[in-house]
């Protein structure tokens, strides 16, 4: 008789980093025999992955631990039990102090050690490793096998860029994460091709500053993100090209020329602009104005008509008047969002905004957070109704709702469910708009007799 095989368990917080982190964790961990465990009830190993950008977040973890221990004394099991991720990062050996149920701390930059710490762990020991890789980083990760790639899907991430050096004030991201830097085109090629051969079709490449972007060419030269790209493009199979998050300060002419040159390259763009204050983007360390902002969007928007704007903001920063946040509000309105993230500031220890005079009261955020969710919710709903009747290209990537519904994703990353006889997973089809729902939008498949060649954003005619 043979053992089973020891189980891993990662629940991951926070940005979408974690989300390709969890992966990379689980393909460390794969020559030890671990697999993956349907809930933390059933697992030997429970990765805690988590996200210090926000208090609510990085208080989720003890929350979480305080139910974990709880269902180890319920269950009598004993699984280990890992803090990895950004509050790792940040809190390394309080985190032990604090919960002693956890027999791990692992920092972001240290996931291809897990194996070492957990026989550190199983032999009683508490590693803390929270070291910051001094040369390359991206190469400590072994590449995960064809067999641990297939099953995830047709979408991916691939990470390109770590880490920031922009120093926002109210940002942990550079404490966290560590110095930018820029992973090898060679790498980011090989990845992608193991991907598109093991099915997946739609890449987003993962970046904390992505069009920061200036990793080493195999020409020996610095690649910026959008050279990069044209290179990704290539690959036969792989149908379309995402790439997230981006500062308004890195965005160049070139990255702006891929918009309208490169067809895989999707017509959607995360620019996050925080806030539309002047004053206040001084005092974030953004080091744009509003008005830079704007005209950036319209550059933008000239190279690529249809784009769809998305973006990040934060309401209630130190100082922050009524005359500031009306000033978010126009640039909102101004700039025209198909969606975007809206947050409460949020005080985090150690970042220069927190000891800032001026801290806005909690019932003013809420209420500035209300406003503005109001506005970007009115122009995520004309966006998605100023579809209804053109065709898209949609790519199927799960299954639907209903029976015979298929669910996919349309250029601007709005969820569709369509009905497509026929059509399977991993397909892109064109289809039309038929209506909008609450969070997806609906269409339905057209047969090539149908479709005219016109490929043009053009309302059709819908008799
Ligand atoms: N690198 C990206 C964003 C990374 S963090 C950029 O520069 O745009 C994701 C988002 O979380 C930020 O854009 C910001 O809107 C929000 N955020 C970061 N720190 C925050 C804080 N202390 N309080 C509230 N929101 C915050
Ligand atoms: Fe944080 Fe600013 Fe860096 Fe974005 S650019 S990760 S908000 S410090
Ligand atoms: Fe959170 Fe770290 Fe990402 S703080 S948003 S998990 S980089």
């Amino acid at each position: 008789m043979t053992a089973s095989p020891p189980k891993l368990f990662v629940k991951s917080y926070g940005c979408q980093m974690n989300v390709y982190d969890a992966e990379r964790m689980a393909d460390a961990l794969a020559p030890q025999g671990y697999v993956a465990a349907g809930s933390a009830e059933d697992a030997d190993l429970i990765i805690l992955n988590t996200c210090h950008i926000r208090e609510k977040a990085a208080e989720k973890v003890y929350s979480e631990l305080g139910r974990i221990r709880k269902m180890k004394q319920e269950t009598g099991r004993s699984p280990k039990v890992a803090v990895a991720g950004c509050v790792a990062q940040a809190e390394g050996a309080e985190i032990l102090k604090r919960a002693p149920v956890v027999d791990l701390v692992v920092g972001p930059q240290s996931y291809h050690r897990l194996p070492e710490l957990l026989r550190e762990a199983a032999e009683g020991r508490r590693p803390v490793d929270t070291e910051f890789a001094v040369e390359d980083k991206f190469d400590r990760l072994a590449a995960p096998a064809p067999k641990a790639i297939r099953g995830r899907g047709v979408t991916a991430f691939v990470t390109v860029q770590e880490g920031c050096d922009k120093f926002c004030t109210f940002c942990v991201v550079p404490y966290t994460r560590g110095a930018e830097s820029s992973r090898p085109v060679s790498q980011i090629v090989a990845e992608t091709e193991r991907l598109v051969a093991a099915g997946v079709r739609e890449v987003t490449l993962l970046g904390q500053n992505v069009d920061a972007y200036h990793g080493e060419g195999p020409d020996g030269r610095s690649w910026s993100l959008a050279r990069l790209m044209y290179e990704l493009a290539e690959i036969e199979g792989l149908a379309r090209l995402r790439y997230t998050t981006s500062h308004p300060r890195d965005m160049d002419d070139e990255l702006i020329a891929a918009h309208r040159d490169l067809a895989k390259l999707m017509p959607y763009l995360h620019l996050p602009v925080q806030s539309g204050s002047d004053r206040v983007l001084a005092a974030m360390n953004r080091k744009h104005t509003a008005d830079e902002y704007l005209r950036l969007i319209g550059r933008i928007r000239a190279a690529r008509l249809d784009l769809a704007l998305s973006g990040d903001f934060i309401v209630g920063f130190p100082g922050e008047t009524d005359a500031d946040f009306e000033a978010t509000l126009a640039i909102a309105r101004e700039a025209g969002y198909a969606s975007a993230f809206t947050f409460k500031y949020s005080p985090r220890p150690g970042t220069p905004a927190a000891d800032m005079d001026g801290q806005v009261p909690e019932p003013v955020k809420d209420e500035r957070l209300r406003r503005l969710q109001a506005l970007i919710a009115a122009q995520q709903a004309a966006f998605a109704r100023s579809l209804v009747g053109r065709r898209i290209d949609v790519l199927l990537d799960r299954p639907g709702r209903h029976p015979g519904q298929l669910a996919g994703r349309s250029p601007y990353l709005q969820p569709v469910q369509i009905v497509a006889p026929g059509a399977a997973i991993g397909d892109v089809v064109s289809a039309v708009v038929t209506d909008v729902g609450a969070n997806s939008l609906f269409a339905a498949l057209r047969t090539a007799a149908e479709r005219p060649d016109d490929m043009s954003m053009t309302p059709e005619a819908t008799a």
